[in-house]
Formats: structure tokens, sequence, C-alpha cells
């Protein structure tokens, strides 16, 4: 059928019958491309100091060859409601079964990422541990769970396995990482070093009257090297709002011209500046509520984290700030740097990139849905969505990154047909096929399933989509608006109207892609899929399920939610 296979990875050559334990496989589950980078990074730490080391996704990696290996590290994230990432979830699956094997001469170690605003902080790591013990394995060192800012936990991670990986294994004179030069990028900046880039246009793509407003950004990338593909995240660092940072310094009783110390490396900041640009002050945790429930003697606070109700807790968390905190429960008997030492790093804000850099030389788009709710009398704001609505213009510049995502891509084969599903903000990465696809003057067909509330205020990008329709770039767009009609109709409607076709462009190979909400769209989208191809297909559930699962083991069924 025209598809491709992805290759499994191969064990490293020289380890039939007797393995090393210089050897140290390193397997990641990675969404959003942390977790990925992660792993790669602990494999240059392993490599620089003589190990014999392969990386590979979960999915990439053959569950059988799970009995050769001895040294096991695993790097994975949680989304969602506890949920592993799309590419660990056969493994996942493969290790929680009943053909699980034995691991009774594995020593491994789990890395796991997550939120701690989250109910299921890290669940995914966690699962991972305990099964892997369960089925004999030996922890190297225990379990790190990293929140959001997860750098430094993670280097310490690595150091403290290198350490008994080491202790245990006397290793030969430290080899100096071959690989390095070959992955070496071009550019400087990264997400720890992020590039002030310039802002060249900044437009709200929705029609007056509308009840959403999305914003359309232009980026220069000129000067910084920086480079991506279609599918790729921009990673932006955005500022808190003046007003919120006033209110909260008021609260506090503090003077905004205090300083405090932000990091380890011992930067100073003002208490203003510190709390604009360096700390999140939008969301609670239950850590923080349990840190500052022990600097305090409040009997509501101590009631509300002493355990026993946690669905109280998570209530109380739910849609409240900083602000809130103090005003319920303080003042605190704090010095401004013990209060800035409870809170997560300011963590930057990933968009999916809505332009290909091939026709867009040294820029970047994005396409940003501006978030504004009320909760508990306060109306808030989303961060990083309202300063690019309400506070910065053409000219000012962005602290940005490029996060390389693996598991969004277009097919290797430009010929390749592709069916794309992305209601709302979930548009923006098909506009970069698109755009690619244009440029490379691809023959492969394609076909839109977008979707929003008003066709006449909402259609994001509509003269792009019928201009490339007309053109031949795109083969065919069914468009979704819920909120024209008495009754709603949403993509996955539109999909069940053309189920014959659909499951048509998958036997001939297709690749599919959702992009946007998962909590309710990408849900409902692939119940949809199961639905369809148990329908065309003549299939029983069970059967179209493992139909989906096969297209996403072949990368041919691939998402971007969020
Ligand atoms: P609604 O807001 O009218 O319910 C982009 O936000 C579009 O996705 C909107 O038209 C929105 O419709 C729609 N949407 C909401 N929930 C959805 C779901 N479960 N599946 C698909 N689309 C959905």
């Amino acid at each position: 059928s025209g598809t491709m296979e992805a290759p499994a990875t191969e064990f490293p050559a020289g380890s039939a019958g007797q393995t090393s334990s210089k050897e140290v496989t390193i397997l990641y589950g990675s969404q959003t491309g942390n977790a990925q980078g992660l792993a790669n990074n602990a494999s240059k730490t392993l490599e620089g100091r003589g190990f014999q080391v392969t990386v590979s996704s979960m999915s990439d990696f053959k569950p059988n060859n799970l009995k050769k290996v001895q040294n096991l590290l695993i790097v994975v994230s949680t989304h969602g409601e506890g949920d592993p990432p799309d590419n660990a979830l056969s493994f996942h699956e493969f290790l929680h079964g009943r053909r699980a094997p034995k691991l009774d001469d594995l020593r491994f170690s789990v890395l796991s990422l997550g939120d701690s605003s989250y109910e299921f902080f890290c669940e995914t790591g966690k699962q991972f541990d305990k099964r892997i013990e369960e089925l004999g394995g030996e922890r190297i060192v225990p379990r790190v769970d990293c929140d959001l800012d997860f750098d430094e936990p993670a280097a310490e991670w690595i150091e403290s396995v290198l350490n008994n990986l080491s202790e245990v294994q006397a290793v030969g004179s430290a080899v100096a990482p071959a690989s390095v030069a070959a992955t070496a990028r071009e550019t400087v900046y990264s997400r720890t070093n992020p590039f002030h880039a310039e802002v060249l246009e900044n437009l709200n793509l929705n029609g007056r009257g509308s009840n959403k407003e999305t914003r359309h950004l232009e980026i220069s990338l000129e000067g910084s090297g920086l480079t991506y593909q279609p599918g790729d995240a921009l990673g932006i660092y955005p500022q808190n709002d003046p007003e919120l940072v006033n209110e909260l310094i008021l609260a506090l009783n503090s003077n905004p011209d205090e300083t405090v110390t932000i990091n380890k490396q011992g930067d100073i900041r003002s208490l203003r500046e510190a709390f604009t640009s360096h700390y999140e002050i939008t969301i609670l945790t239950k850590p923080f509520l349990e840190k500052i429930a022990q600097l305090t003697s409040i009997d509501e606070l101590h009631e509300l984290i002493g355990g026993g109700n946690e669905e109280k807790l998570k209530e109380y968390i739910e849609g409240r700030d900083l602000l809130d905190v103090i005003k319920d429960f303080g003042p605190f008997d704090v010095s401004s740097q013990e209060f800035v030492d409870l809170l997560r790093k300011m963590p930057a804000r990933l968009y999916s990139i809505a332009s290909s850099l091939d026709a867009n030389p040294d820029e970047v788009h994005v396409t940003i849905g501006a978030v504004r709710y009320t909760t508990h009398g306060r109306d808030r704001n989303g961060v990083c969505s309202i300063l690019c609505s309400e506070r910065l213009e053409p000219g000012d510049t962005l602290p940005i990154y490029i996060q390389h995502n693996q598991n969004f891509k277009l097919p290797e084969n430009p010929n390749t047909p592709i069916i794309m599903v992305g209601p709302g903000t979930g548009i923006a990465p098909f506009r970069s096929f698109m755009q690619e696809r244009e440029e490379i003057g691809t023959k492969g067909k394609s076909w839109l399933f977008f979707g929003d509330q008003h066709f006449v205020t909402d259609f994001l990008y509509q003269t792009e989509w019928q201009k490339w329709l007309k053109d031949g770039v795109l083969t065919k767009m069914d468009v979704a608006f819920s909120r024209d009609t008495d009754e709603k109709v949403y993509v996955q409607h539109r999909m069940l109207e053309h189920s014959k076709e659909l499951f048509e462009w998958l036997e001939q190979g297709a690749s599919l892609y959702v992009c946007g909400d998962e909590k309710n769209m990408a849900h409902d989208v692939q119940n949809t899929l199961i639905d369809i191809i148990e329908k065309e297909g003549n299939m029983n559930r069970e059967k179209a399920e493992a139909y989906v699962a096969n297209m996403q083991q072949q990368k041919r069924y691939q998402r971007d939610v969020y």
C-alpha cells in the first residue's frame, strides 16, 4: 500500500549473547519534544564518558529486544489526564500486558516530565517506574519527577545515573563524543538561550463581531541561524501582565525595587522584573500551596492541603492564582526572596508553527488564540496570548526558540496523500504544510477539514485556503461552522459524511494529521476515525482500533494536540 514502515531500532552490533554493562538504552516518550531533547542530551553525556548508547523513541523500539537490555533509561512525559504521549502508547501497553517479559537482569531509571498544576502529575513516568520494578528491574537511581522547569532536576538525574553506572562499572578512558559535530545545529539559540526576535506583523484573524480573537504573528529570525520544519513549534517566553504584577506586589506589601536572586547562578533582579519575566504567577500548584502552608499557621490553608480532601484542593487550585492565595490566606510572614523561591520559573509557551521557512525565508509565523475568562470574581488572561493581543506591536521583540517536533512531520514522500484535521487554531501547522508543498511543487493529494464557530468571522486564513484549492495545491476542503446552524456541526461530522472517500484515501496510504484541542475535539475525531474504518472496512471495533494503532506505528496518524 505505498506506505513506509518506520525502521525499528536495531540493537548495537556485538551484543549477541553477552551484553557489556557499558551499554545503555535510552527510550523516550515525547509529545512536544522535551523528553526527546533530554534523552538526546543524556545520550551525549553518557557517550562522552565512554558508554555505548542506543536512543530511540518507544514506538520505534522493538519490545522483544527489551530482554537484551542491561541498562535502561526511560525519559517520558505525561499529558492530559495522566496519559502517555502518542509515541509511548504501544510500549506502555506492551509493558502492562500479559506478554511483558521478566526483567530480572535489568537495571533502570526513570526521568518523568509533567506539570504539577495537573492532578495526575508525572503519572506516565510513575507507571513505567512501578511496572518495571514489578517485572524484576532494579533501580539504578530513584525516579525523578520534573515540573515545567525541568532543566536542573534532569541534569541532576543524569549525573547521578552516570555516577552509579560508573561505580558499578569501571569505565575506560572517556571518549570524546564523535557525534557532536554531526548533531550540532548552526544556531546558538535554544530553550535555555532564547533569541530576541523582532515582531514584524501582529494581526487579528477574526472579523468584527466574532466571539474569538486569534492573533497571527510574523516574527523575524534574521541573524539567529534558527531553522525549522513544518510541524515544529515556536517557544515564546512571555511577560506577565504589569497590572497583575503591581497588584501582587501590593498584596505582598513588598517594595517593587527590592532585589531578589532568581536562579542558582545568582542573577539578581528587582522584584517587579522577577515577577514580570522570570516567575509564573498565574497558575497554582499543589507543591506551592504545601510549601507556603509550611510558612504559616493559617488553619484554612492547612485544612486545604492537609490531605484526605484532594477534591477540595483541586477545586481551589482551578482558576485561581497567587493573588487569590494571598488575599485568601495572607499576609504571609515571608521575605520576598523566600516567596519567589516557592515559585516555578516562567515556562515558555509552545505554538505550532504556521509557516514554511522555504516559503518565508528568515521568518516564522504563529497562530495564537486569545484566552480571556472570568473566575472567582476576577477577569483572567492567558499570559502569552494577551501579551500578544494587547501589548505587543511590530518592532517589539520576543524571546523565542524553535522546538523541533519529530512527531508531527509531513510524509517523507511528497506524493503521499495527506488528510488534515485542524479546527480553530489547530489550522496552524496545516498552513505550513501547504506552504511547504506549494514550494516543493508536490503532486500529493491533500484534504483539509476545518471548523470554527462562524463562517463570516472565523474562517482563519480563508483566502489562502481558497487560493490553494483553486491552484490544486489543496485537493479537497470541508468546513464545519458550528454556530451558523441550529444544530452543531463539527469536523468529525464532515469526516463521517465523506467516510467512503476518506477510507479510500487511507487505503491508498494517506497520512492523517489532527491538530487542536485535545480533550474534546481530538478525542471525538479519533472515535469517528475508528467508526469510519469499522464501517467502510467491514471490520469489528477491535480490528478498526488495530488499524489506527498500525497507522500510528507507521507514523501515518500523527497528532499535535493541546
Ligand atoms: P463550538 O465552540 O461551537 O462548540 C473551533 O473551536 C471549533 O471546534 C468550534 O467550531 C467549536 O465548536 C468546535 N468544537 C468544540 N468541541 C468540539 C468537539 N468535541 N469536536 C470537534 N469540534 C469541536
